[in-house]
């Protein structure tokens, strides 16, 4: 079973290094995190409240979403209208982190994420990709870094885009999400037992890709160049 699955904090680097594998590898990538974005981009807009675990469990098994390739990346198509710009706001990943914490919303994302698996194989990259999406993987990695370089990298991101931003706020956003995803009762943030630890704070991406590719070399048998 071709699956590699990638979980860590927002801002390990771990969306890149998915990225840069799937092209690699020529397998499919699955983005949950997008996913929770997506259904809290939905709430939002249908004033669903983010802790009414019934209807948003409903519009979950319903999204009408597509991830469709545009030659560069990949557009996010929400009920026909491209939404990626609009799920990258720090109101969609608060109201996401929010939906995320609830057990059957969870659970009507499962079979969805779970069909993402196609050959030749899969880049799962999110939270619980290796604790639960899919636990009988045979490469699981956790990337990971410290706090201070995830602001920072992400200040730089911001700063690039034009963006007025102060360090302190980000690293203190960074923090309180942190500690919701990895305190919550339902699917924390945390390693799979068998997960290899990767901490990228002193590593660039291609040093990750590097570390990664030798794993899936030595338990996949795979030749990647
Ligand atoms: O990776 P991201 O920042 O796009 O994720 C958005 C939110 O969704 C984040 O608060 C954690 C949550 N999430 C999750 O609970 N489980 C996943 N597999 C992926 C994301």
């Amino acid at each position: 079973m071709n699956i590699i699955t990638i979980d860590g904090p927002s801002g390990s680097g771990k969306g890149t290094v998915c990225h840069i594998l799937a092209s690699k590898l020529g397998w499919n990538l699955l983005d949950s995190g997008a996913l929770y974005r997506i259904l809290a981009f939905a709430a939002l807009q249908k004033n669903i409240a983010l802790d009414d675990a019934k209807t948003l469990t409903a519009q979950a098994l319903n999204l009408q979403v597509a991830f469709v390739s545009n030659g560069v990346g990949v557009d996010t198509v929400l009920d026909g209208e491209n939404v990626g710009d609009k799920l990258r706001t720090e109101v969609v990943a608060e109201a996401a982190s929010k939906v995320a914490s609830i057990q059957v919303v969870r659970d009507a994302l499962l079979a969805r994420q779970k069909a993402f698996y196609q050959a030749p194989g899969l880049i799962a990259d999110g939270r619980d990709m290796g604790t639960v999406v899919f636990p009988e993987a045979p490469v699981k990695i956790f990337l990971d870094a410290s706090a201070e370089e995830r602001a920072q990298r992400r200040f730089n991101q911001l700063q690039n885009k034009g963006f007025d931003v102060s360090i302190a706020q980000i690293l203190s956003e960074i923090k309180e999400r942190d500690y919701r995803d990895r305190n919550r009762t339902v699917a924390p943030l945390k390693p799979a037992s068998d997960a290899i630890e990767i901490d990228s704070t002193s590593l660039s991406i291609d040093e990750v890709v590097a570390q990664v590719l030798d794993l899936v070399k030595l338990k996949l048998k795979l030749a990647v160049k």
